[in-house]
């Protein structure tokens, strides 16, 4: 939600900025700018609506002067639509103050009151001008102390940020804050860079410094400094990033997304590597934290959208194998309705970006509450591990399809590692049969291979005849309901159709009405070798539809032969214990839902209206 660039160093910054956008453009898409100090020391800017392509060809057609300090900011509108006006960087102080920034301030309406009232005058519809205004009154009252002003600034707001600003009359330094969204220095030669995660700079330095809440940092060529609101010198904690430039690029691949469906496997072999000893869980981040795990009575799993569809599909594993209430909540909701929780209960947020904000607060009121806090989280450095107890990284690499595949794979598979763990701590499983289920983990990577490779073609095919199809349900049982709803909410954002995930005993109490003549739904049908009641339930709910006109896809096992006469397509997944069939059952859908949305030749990569990184509520 809204990419942040800055560049302090020797070489001109304007590609620069405009390279680290690109990578940050999965944040927000509706607009993006630039602003650089030239060589004058003048102040340059330029920001136009539409995708980063309309600037970058705007910016290759009138160029500006260059200039090795500059910001730039990729938007995702909240306040004000995606106008040239309303997009970042806003200037203040007769033009010669640029400021950008990601978040909402919420008390923007008071502070615009109070400047207008002193005569100031407004170009946008953001909160974002307030703030780059009341900088520039504030820079005057500090005698053209920028950092002073900027702490001045900060303590007046209320909300998210992140801001960044300069000032032409300190070329070489651009200063940043942070309250609640996401900021990170990255450390070069000579040369420093600040963005919104690390996409920003990987090409250029993997060294990094993660900064805690309500800070404040300054970027010159020489250095860095970070200090708390009150200018108090701070220390942060430096961190190597994992992954290289080349593996948040799109490589040969037609789209991020088609690339990161082919990286499923290695997101679930990468999140287990190094966490299996001897055919037991070993999580080292786990090391010395069982007292997280003794003495809790429940389990909390609080996430977002796919992370929550994962959370699902993980309570059923961490209640079967730790013998422990586990309640999945849709984070937003969470806090608002008073949870009984207390040292009790372990709070496991779900997120890929660590930044949904609706998380973060969510973990945040947990803690307050004296609930342990664990965070499974695909991205380094981001402030929801930050603010837990324990953290449990996927490593499902950089996710840049703002629609989430691979790390959907990865977070099962972290909360698999967790059910085991706790499950041995808990004295719940036995050796053996927490290791049966780590082979049973350990071989799905190759499995979701083969998916990948013998059924693509046929699933992409299906897409291609079904690309005027106006609506689609998905249906599944226990594991499968959640694999349902993921399957549904793939196909609204990818493709823009109607789409709904039921479970599929529940049809007959109500979704039944909606089944007309040739109305497609996708069914998860479960193994009838390790789960045959359930198969020959999910099998009648097949032919209770049929009955009313439904064309039936149904996903299931190899050599699952009574499915066949019952459904219109059987798309085919390899063998798997019944818990582990998700890991296998999404792939078809994830497939399905880009294949259709390229059918109907939308952006699969960057659907309408989102952004992949929510950091507002
Ligand atoms: C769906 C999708 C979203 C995210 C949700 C949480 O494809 O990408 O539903 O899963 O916004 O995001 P994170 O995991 O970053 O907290």
């Amino acid at each position: 939600m809204c990419g942040i660039v800055g560049y302090v160093g020797p070489r001109p910054s304007e590609p620069i900025l405009v390279a680290g956008l690109a990578r940050l453009e999965y944040r927000g898409y509706d607009s993006a700018g630039v602003a650089v100090i030239d060589h004058d020391g003048g102040l340059g800017m330029r920001k136009r609506a539409g995708k980063l392509k309309v600037l970058r060809d705007d910016l290759a057609a009138h160029p500006l002067p260059a200039g090795t300090t500059g910001i730039g900011h990729t938007r995702w509108a909240t306040h004000g639509g995606p106008t040239d006006g309303n997009a970042h960087p806003h200037l203040a102080d007769d033009d010669k103050l640029a400021l950008i920034h990601n978040g909402i301030i919420e008390n923007f309406a008071e502070i615009k009151a109070e400047l207008l009232s002193e005569g100031y005058t407004f170009r946008s519809e953001t909160d974002t001008e307030a703030a780059a205004i009341l900088l520039g009154r504030e820079y005057h009252a500090a005698d053209g102390d920028l950092q002073a002003a900027f702490r001045a600034v900060v303590v007046r707001l209320e909300g998210a940020f992140t801001l960044l600003a300069m000032h032409q009359d300190h070329p070489g330094l651009v200063v940043g804050a942070r309250r609640n969204s996401p900021l990170v220095i990255g450390l070069g030669e000579g040369e420093n860079f600040l963005g919104s995660d690390v996409a920003a700079f990987v090409e250029h330095t993997r060294n990094a410094l993660a900064i805690g809440q309500d800070q404040i940092v300054a970027i010159t060529p020489e250095g860095v400094t970070v200090t708390d609101f009150d200018g108090n010198d701070v220390e942060v904690e430096p961190f190597e990033v994992l992954w290289d430039a080349a593996a948040a690029d799109k490589g040969g691949w037609s789209s991020f997304m088609a690339k990161e469906i082919s990286e499923e496997p290695e997101a679930v072999a990468n999140t287990i590597r190094g966490r299996i000893h001897e055919g037991q869980v070993e999580i080292p981040e786990l090391d010395g934290l069982d007292e997280l795990f003794a003495g809790i009575n429940r389990v909390i799993i609080v996430a977002c959208g796919t992370a929550a569809y994962a959370g699902q599909v993980g309570k059923y594993a961490i209640e079967q194998w730790a013998r422990i209430p586990v309640d999945v909540e849709l984070a937003h909701e969470f806090r608002y309705r008073d949870p009984v929780i207390g040292d009790d209960t372990l709070v496991v947020s779900i997120s890929q970006s660590g930044e949904t904000m609706d998380t973060l607060m969510a973990v945040k009121y947990a803690h307050e509450r004296g609930a342990k806090t664990l965070s499974i989280c695909n991205t380094q450095g981001a402030t929801i591990p930050r603010e837990s107890d324990a953290i449990v990284y996927t490593h499902a690499g950089p996710e840049v399809a703002v629609a989430s595949t691979k790390a959907f794979v990865a977070q099962i598979t972290a909360l698999y590692l967790l059910g085991l763990h706790v499950g041995r701590v808990r004295g719940t499983l036995s050796a053996v049969e927490a290791e049966q289920h780590v082979r049973e983990l350990e071989s799905i990577p190759a499995k979701i291979r083969r998916i990948i490779d013998e059924e693509q073609g046929r699933i992409e095919q299906l897409a291609h005849w079904m690309a005027d199809t106006r609506s689609v349900l998905f249906l599944g049982r226990h594991v499968g309901f959640p694999i349902a709803m993921e399957g549904a909410l793939k196909l609204k954002e990818l493709a823009y159709i109607h789409a709904e995930g039921f479970a599929a005993g529940e049809l007959k109490h109500g979704p039944i009405a909606l089944i007309e003549a040739g109305q497609p739904v996708f069914v998860i049908v479960p193994s009838p070798r390790e789960s045959a009641e359930l198969h020959k339930k999910v099998v009648s709910n097949i032919e209770e539809i049929r009955a009313r006109g439904a064309r039936v896809i149904a996903i299931a096992e190899e050599g699952d032969a009574a499915v066949l006469p019952h459904a219109d397509e059987v798309l085919r997944i390899p063998l798997a214990g019944p818990l582990f069939e998700p890991l296998l059952a999404v792939i078809p859908l994830h497939i399905y839902a880009m294949a259709l949305s390229m059918a109907k030749g939308l952006d699969v990569d960057q659907p309408r209206n989102l952004a992949k990184s929510v950091t507002v509520e």
